[in-house]
């Protein structure tokens, strides 16, 4: 066999003159990998440092009087030129709200450690992306309900121990307490009273039997006397603008706290 054949198959000039090219590897195509879109990033603030603003919560039982006070508290601070937070659990994130309905409105049982988890993720967003950022710029935040409720609701009233479900909240905020909380106390017979005057259909938890609502009063009210500083116990029976001053003389000497 002649050694020519042999040197052209391997670039060398071919008989004709032109180079042969040897073939290049097939390149596999690369998947095309469509552009994501910007999620914007929500200000998650973790615990443990120290933050300027002010955390206000109030809590009692349904029909106490809540939603009025948080808005006579708002009204002042504003006027006082402080930048307000106005918020609520369950519900004051979007996941909140979708949590609150699965707690409030869901037919048929959910067991007490769901719906002490429940409760428990619905504050941990909360805390992480609202309340604390809030409280980093030196805002007051002004919440109705907070993880007080989780003890004596899924504490008392069910079959969950008090402390564990208060650990519970404390690890989903990263043992986030609030500076100043406002217990209106209201006996469970007035409170069913407001409640039917309402004219609002009752959620899961109200409908609960007024023993229910005497267990939460009692453990609301032993939560106040463990921690007498943090807790400012008033008589939701009084006229309303007599517990928004009570109210304001507390938060006022909070404030002054910390500017001087
Ligand atoms: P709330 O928003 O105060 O209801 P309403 O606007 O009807 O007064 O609270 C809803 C219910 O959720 C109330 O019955 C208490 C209950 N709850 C708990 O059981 N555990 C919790 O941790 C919280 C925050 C609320």
């Amino acid at each position: 066999m002649s050694s020519g054949a042999a040197a052209a198959s391997e670039g060398e000039p071919a008989a004709s003159g032109r180079p042969v090219v040897p073939e290049l590897p097939v390149v596999p195509e690369l998947p095309v990998v469509p552009e994501l879109p910007v999620v914007p990033e929500l200000p998650v603030v973790s615990g443990l440092a120290v933050a300027p603003g002010l955390f206000v919560t109030l809590e009692g039982g349904d029909g106490a009087g809540k939603t009025t006070q948080a808005a006579l508290l708002e009204e002042w601070a504003t006027g006082q030129g402080r930048r307000v937070v106005r918020t609520r659990e369950p519900g004051g994130t979007d996941v909140g709200v979708l949590i609150r309905d699965i707690v409030l409105h869901h037919r048929g049982d959910v067991s007490a450690r769901a719906e002490a988890l429940l409760y428990a993720a619905d504050r941990a967003h909360h805390v992480a992306t609202v309340v604390r950022p809030a409280l980093h710029r030196g805002d007051v935040v002004i919440q109705d309900r907070y993880l007080d409720s989780s003890v004596a609701y899924q504490g008392a009233g069910r079959v969950l121990g008090p402390g564990e479900v208060r650990d519970l909240s404390l690890w989903a905020t990263e043992g986030l307490l609030p500076d100043l909380t406002v217990l209106l106390d209201l006996d469970p017979a007035a409170a069913r009273a407001r409640r039917d005057a309402d004219d609002k259909p009752f959620d899961r938890l109200e409908a609960e039997q007024d023993d229910f609502h005497a267990r939460v009063r009692g453990e609301f009210l032993s939560l106040a006397a463990a921690e007498p500083e943090r807790f400012l116990v008033l008589d939701a029976t009084a006229p309303a603008e007599e517990i928004a001053a009570a109210v304001r003389t507390r938060v006022a000497a909070l404030l002054d706290a910390r500017t001087s």
